[in-house]
């Protein structure tokens, strides 16, 4: 089974799950998927010695979604990790529960269009909640909307910003998204 991980950002969870499958025998991350020219995901791939395909916007949703790409890496299941495009339908009629996403935030609460990266954070922070967490969920047409299949919380104290919270998240991302992604994978 080989894994596409769509990342365009810094990538620090893309490097913790392929790391978590470098020695598994039947799971591979057998493909970047980026559409930023220069973020900090394609220096993982290449250190890893992982292809790379970068997308434009114009094919991605208003042609194939690059679909024939994904059939020739053999790839059998879609990872999100700090992917802000929304989903083409075409992509997700191919990969049927078979795309998942995380979000640094306990959804249904801060998602949506808008709702990413720091945004979300400083929602948080600015609603006075005295938690925040991640969400794992599969991927629909909508942004942000899937079935959840994984919740964890952290607390926020008084003293904590969005940079703190922002950290406390990714805290949690790391220590959860690899073993879930490889959950689903199992149950397929
Ligand atoms: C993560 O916080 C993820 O929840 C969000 O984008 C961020 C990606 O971080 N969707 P990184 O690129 O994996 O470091």
């Amino acid at each position: 089974m080989n894994i596409a991980i769509f990342a365009s950002g810094a990538g620090s969870n893309a490097q913790k799950i392929i790391e978590h499958f470098r020695e598994n025998k039947t799971i591979h991350v057998g493909l970047i998927v980026c559409n930023k020219p220069g973020a900090g995901v394609l220096k993982i791939a290449a250190d890893n010695a992982i292809p790379v395909l970068l997308i434009e916007k114009e094919r991605f949703f208003r042609g194939d979604a690059y679909v024939p790409e994904m059939n020739l890496h053999e790839i059998g299941f879609i990872v999100l990790a700090g992917f802000l495009w929304k989903i083409p339908d075409a992509l997700i009629r191919a990969f049927p529960n078979k795309i998942i996403n995380i979000h640094p935030a306990l959804l249904p609460k801060y998602g949506g269009k808008g709702m990413y990266g720091m945004h979300v954070h400083e929602a948080v922070i600015a609603s006075g909640d005295t938690e925040s967490g991640i969400t794992i969920h599969y991927v629909n047409e909508k942004y942000d909307d899937g079935e959840a299949i994984f919740q964890a919380t952290c607390t926020i104290e008084p003293i904590d910003t969005p940079e703190l919270l922002a950290q406390k998240i990714h805290r949690l991302e790391h220590q959860y998204f690899p073993a879930i992604v490889e959950k689903c994978i199992e149950k397929l």
